[in-house]
């Protein structure tokens, strides 16, 4: 069976150079997509304390989040991963790589034997180190080549996502 897993942060966020407010994440709104698309299961990491709405803000604590390698505190309501053999893993680019809050759900569970396929939304970097912090951070799932999405382009991206699950369908 299928999951798509994916954390996302709503509020300012930088839309081709300029501060726009998202009501709905890039993140969310490709995981939702993909979702629709496989006709699986949904689940969204939610962190304990929401990340601010102020986009100058969020940038300060995920850095400093990095930094300090923070475990971060979550939810994520009614998965049982040990139902699921492939994840389709989204996140938006935080500094270049993975966000914390990921990094702490990835150390937190088992992926044995899993397939994972990491997308990205981003807003020039691509998956920046994503991938191989994926293979280091799960060394015991099979991590599948990962899918850019610009976070400002997601509304224009079915044609690459379906591209990206051709073998999955
Ligand atoms: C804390 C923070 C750090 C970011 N760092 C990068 C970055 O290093 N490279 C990049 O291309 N985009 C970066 N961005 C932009 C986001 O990756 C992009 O807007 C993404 O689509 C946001 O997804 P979301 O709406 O699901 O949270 C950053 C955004 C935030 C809030």
């Amino acid at each position: 069976m299928q999951a798509v897993i994916y954390f996302s942060r709503r509020g300012e966020n930088f839309v081709n150079g300029k501060i726009q407010e998202l009501t709905v994440g890039n993140t969310e709104a490709a995981a939702k997509k993909i979702a629709a698309e496989l006709g699986c299961d949904l689940f969204e990491i939610q962190p304990a304390e929401p990340y601010p709405k102020n986009y100058q803000e969020a940038t300060k604590v995920a850095e400093r989040e990095q930094q300090q390698q923070a475990i971060v505190a979550y939810s994520i309501l009614d998965l049982d991963l040990s139902q699921y053999q492939t994840i389709l893993l989204g996140y938006p680019n935080w500094w270049g790589g993975l966000p914390q809050i990921v990094r702490s759900f990835l150390t937190d569970n088992d992926w044995t034997g899993k397939t994972i396929y990491p997308f990205c939304t981003h807003e020039g970097s691509g998956l920046g180190s994503s991938e191989q912090e994926l293979r280091q951070l799960c060394p015991t799932a099979v991590v599948a080549v990962g899918l850019p999405i610009r976070g400002s382009r997601v509304d224009r991206a079915d044609k690459a996502i379906n591209n990206w699950l051709i073998n999955e369908k």
